[in-house]
């Protein structure tokens, strides 16, 4: 399948595996899905510099097929991270959280293609004209930061579509190939799943989250966090305890500490998907078994030509 995606990034598929902060800041799954030939994408937003570093070049020896590193701008570190991808030419940038004007020219200097992320249709918009080359566009559905006013992927992606010419990379809610023909038929050039790579042997999250997560069903995700960076997260205690707050109208002070007190890292790296901050999206309650990359791809592009074909035969004209 050809799509101004796939031929943007010199991939095979239109898949993309989403930047996700611990599940894919080792090289292991990145190398794994570009070598299935869709887009890897190492995360870079826990990463110390001197990690990263070695991690760019574990990755770059993994795999000769493209590849993505997606880039939290807003963190203090982000300029010496930018200038180590500079440094090894890194193909493709996926860059959230922050504006790429400053950046972009010289990442244009060396080829590389720049994809924002973006799930709002005013932050699109602003990211079009600024000159990036694709946006990922991500709806309410998703794992992490969804908008904060939870609009469907469906809705938000169609809407920014009717705006924007560049080519869009949906997310949000996606985990199997009648999804992602889904998307592509919405006008989406590829889609970008992150839940359901969440689910691999090579995704580097704790037993514990990969449990939580095959046992979480659609309904079994909360947005926490209102009054801050709200995230998609598990009902859990950590959720109970900020929705409290919120009753009780707790001051700001203390709700901001109550929320960056609990971490993405406490329930990934160490475990506690009580009191941690357990990040899936609600597509986490259509996949059922944890499986190798290169095997979750062969099944999306598996998935996704049965669900053109029974898209075709719906149009063939009847004999
Ligand atoms: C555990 C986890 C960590 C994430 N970390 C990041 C991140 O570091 N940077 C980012 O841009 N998005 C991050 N996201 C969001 C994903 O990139 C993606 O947009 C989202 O997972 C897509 O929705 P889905 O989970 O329904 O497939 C994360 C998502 C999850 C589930």
């Amino acid at each position: 399948m050809a799509t101004r995606i796939t031929r943007l990034l010199g991939i095979q598929h239109p898949i993309v595996q989403a930047g996700m902060s611990w599940a894919s800041s080792s090289a292991a799954l990145p190398a794994a899905v570009s070598n299935a030939g869709a887009l890897g994408v190492l995360a870079a937003g826990p990463l110390r510099l001197q990690d990263f570093g070695r991690t760019l070049d574990e990755l770059a020896g993994a795999t000769d097929k493209p590849y993505a590193v997606n880039i939290p701008l807003y963190r203090p570190q982000a300029a010496q991270l930018l200038d180590a991808m500079v440094d090894r030419k890194v193909p493709v940038v996926i860059a959230s959280q922050g504006g790429p004007r400053a950046h972009l020219q010289r990442f244009r200097d060396y080829g590389a293609v720049w994809i924002q992320v973006v799930s709002t249709l005013e932050h699109a918009k602003k990211a079009a004209d600024a000159g990036v080359d694709a946006l990922v566009v991500v709806g309410g559905e998703a794992g992490g930061h969804p908008p904060a006013n939870e609009v469907s992927t469906l809705v938000t992606v169609r809407r920014v579509l009717q705006e924007v010419q560049i080519p869009v990379i949906a997310g949000g809610g996606v985990a199997d190939g009648w999804g992602i023909a889904a998307l592509l038929a919405l006008g989406a050039d590829a889609v970008q799943l992150g839940t359901r790579f969440l689910l691999t042997e090579e995704a580097t999250v704790h037993a514990n989250y990969k449990a939580a997560v095959l046992a979480a069903d659609v309904h079994d995700t909360v947005l926490v966090g209102r009054r801050s960076l709200p995230v998609r997260g598990i009902r859990n205690a950590f959720a109970q305890a900020i929705f409290d707050a919120e009753r009780d109208q707790l001051a700001q002070e203390d709700y901001d500490l109550l929320f960056k007190k609990s971490t993405l890292k406490q329930a990934a790296l160490d475990g506690d998907v009580e009191w941690g901050k357990v990040e899936l999206g609600q597509s986490a309650g259509l996949v059922s078994r944890i499986a190798p990359a290169a095997m979750v791809v062969a099944q999306l592009v598996r998935e996704l030509a049965q669900a053109s074909a029974r898209l075709h035969t719906m149009t063939a004209p009847h004999s």
